[in-house]
């Protein structure tokens, strides 16, 4: 598993607003929105791609063209929806699967409520949004259902990331034969004793949406 920290200062200026618990939520989406365009222009370094010819005004030549299959985008409800149009505005012609995931609060085990997703991933490259990588059960859980059903090559685009849940992403994919690359705008410090991570900034799928009790 490789792990890529994005060092921009404008990816450090928006992920700060985005932290800040002042910062309403139309503003909170607008800002994760742009975040993700900013992280998905690292995370597509490796985007497939095939030779496509074409004739400019001035003579023929030879450029690249997005390869297919296209790439699947995958939002883990509910929280990566709010980075589905960032993504989508740099890749439109990727497709979008989505996988529903829910963190127990108590145990903190990850389990699936949902999901629309093609059968058959062979070949697929997968772009997995989730905003927090916090303990890593449920990206973990994320990239098996992928690759179980054949995606050879998984990007995560995760706004936060901790170091536990770094740690256990790696041990829970061990041994798994496909490239797995997390791309985040910040390896924050630790997680809580409620697995929020810190200094983080809170719940994102409240901040994003509001709270559903
Ligand atoms: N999920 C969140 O939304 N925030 C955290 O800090 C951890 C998990």
């Amino acid at each position: 598993m490789r792990t890529h920290v994005v060092d921009h200062p404008l990816v450090a200026h928006k992920l700060t607003h985005l932290r800040d618990e002042k910062t309403d939520s139309p503003t909170f989406r607008r800002l994760a929105d742009e975040l993700v365009t900013l992280l998905a222009y690292e995370a597509t370094r490796d985007v497939r791609v095939a030779a496509y010819d074409i004739v400019t005004p001035v003579s023929p030549t030879t450029g690249v063209s997005l390869a297919n299959p296209k790439p699947l985008v995958v939002p883990i409800l509910r929280a990566g929806l709010g980075m589905l149009d960032g993504m989508m505005r740099l890749l439109p012609t990727a497709e979008v699967g989505f996988l529903g995931m829910i963190r127990n609060e108590e145990t903190l085990q990850a389990s699936t409520y949902a999901e629309r997703l093609p059968e058959d991933l062979r070949g697929r490259q997968c772009y997995v949004l989730d905003p927090m990588l916090a303990t890593g059960g449920t990206l973990a859980a994320a990239i098996k259902f992928l690759t179980d059903r054949g995606a050879d090559h998984i990007t995560a685009i995760c706004l936060l990331a901790a170091p536990e849940g770094c740690a256990r992403l790696e041990k829970e994919l061990e041994g798994l034969d496909v490239p797995v690359t997390i791309v985040t705008a910040a390896m924050d410090e630790r997680l809580n004793d409620k697995g929020y991570i810190v200094p983080g900034l809170g719940d994102a799928g409240d901040r994003l949406y509001g709270v559903v009790g």
